[in-house]
């Protein structure tokens, strides 16, 4: 694997790499690297010929400055787990070399960031976009693949795209969870023992309410969630949502849609957890 910080060598790395017939999958990260970010590369190994990973911790996309200080950064960690998989080139270049000058650019996602994340995190879906848009024009791929367990980024990644008008494919991920459901997550780390034990209810609260859709409304269904989450004092519920999967507004009940997504966010202590549930999908 090489390994590349700044925009030169990668344009240098990349044509030695690249020639017309080459497929470029790309997987765009914040480090502190698991076992869902390597599934997402073995996935990129699989239906691509050249495989590049970037590690940053993207400022623009964090509206908390404790949050971004917080955030796990161990880079030679992650150089020892890319080791594992097949990757081909590892982009961890600098804040400076991302934004030479302050990114002021504004997106508009129509209703898509106004609910859930981009509701309570202000700026945050701007920032990703910020971060996609210079990531792929540096790295030009073929296909960008993305996890489900940010339900609504890749959502908003897939507008942004056809809003651009990018030719990069956007290639959606399955969940990857602990053997104990909890979904795996770069803030896993900042757990307590304690909260770590008990993290794992979110996931068992989603799934419980998968054998309960069948029977009850979406409004009973909301309640359920709510109030399994609120009997442990460890949590904070900031919201459950029951959405369209493709308009991320919510639904009233199971008919309104084809494909209908339970999307939660969680305080356990001061780590903010987020996962969801797809209920129905029908093609
Ligand atoms: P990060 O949180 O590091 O996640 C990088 C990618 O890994 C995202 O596509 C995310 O959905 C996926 N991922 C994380 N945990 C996963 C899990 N348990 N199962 C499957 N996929 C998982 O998301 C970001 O970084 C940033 O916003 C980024 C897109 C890199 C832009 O800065």
């Amino acid at each position: 694997m090489d390994i590349v910080k700044t925009r030169k060598d990668l344009d240098e790395r990349l044509s030695a790499l690249r020639n017309a017939s080459k497929s470029v999958g790309f997987v765009p990260t914040m480090g502190a690297l698991h076992e869902g970010h390597l599934s997402l590369i073995r996935q990129a190994r699989r239906e691509s010929d050249i495989v590049v990973v970037s590690v940053f911790v993207n400022p623009t996309q964090f509206n908390d400055r404790k949050d971004l200080e917080r955030y796990p950064r161990n880079l030679d960690e992650d150089i020892a787990l890319l080791n594992t998989v097949s990757c081909d080139l590892l982009f961890a270049p600098s804040v400076e070399e991302v934004y030479p000058e302050p990114d002021t650019r504004e997106f508009d996602f129509g209703q898509l960031d106004k609910v859930m994340e981009g509701a309570h995190r202000p700026g945050h879906f701007n920032g990703v976009a910020q971060v996609i848009c210079r990531l792929f024009d540096m790295i030009g791929p073929d296909k960008a693949f993305f996890g489900q367990k940010d339900f609504q980024q890749l959502v908003i990644v897939r507008d942004l795209v056809r809003q651009l008008g990018l030719g990069t494919e956007i290639v959606a991920c399955p969940i990857v969870r602990e053997p104990d459901g909890l979904a795996m997550s770069s803030r896993n780390r900042l757990l307590t023992e304690k909260q770590r034990k008990s993290a794992p209810l979110i996931a068992q609260t989603l799934l419980e309410s998968c054998n309960f859709v069948e029977n009850n409304t979406v409004r009973e269904t909301i309640d359920l969630v709510k109030g399994m989450v609120d009997k442990s004092d460890d949590f904070k519920l900031e919201y459950f949502q029951i959405v369209d999967g493709n308009t991320l507004q919510p639904v009233d009940n199971w008919q309104e849609s084809n494909y209908i997504v339970g999307c939660i966010a969680v305080y356990v202590g001061e780590v903010r957890l987020i996962d969801n549930v797809v209920y129905k999908f029908v093609k």
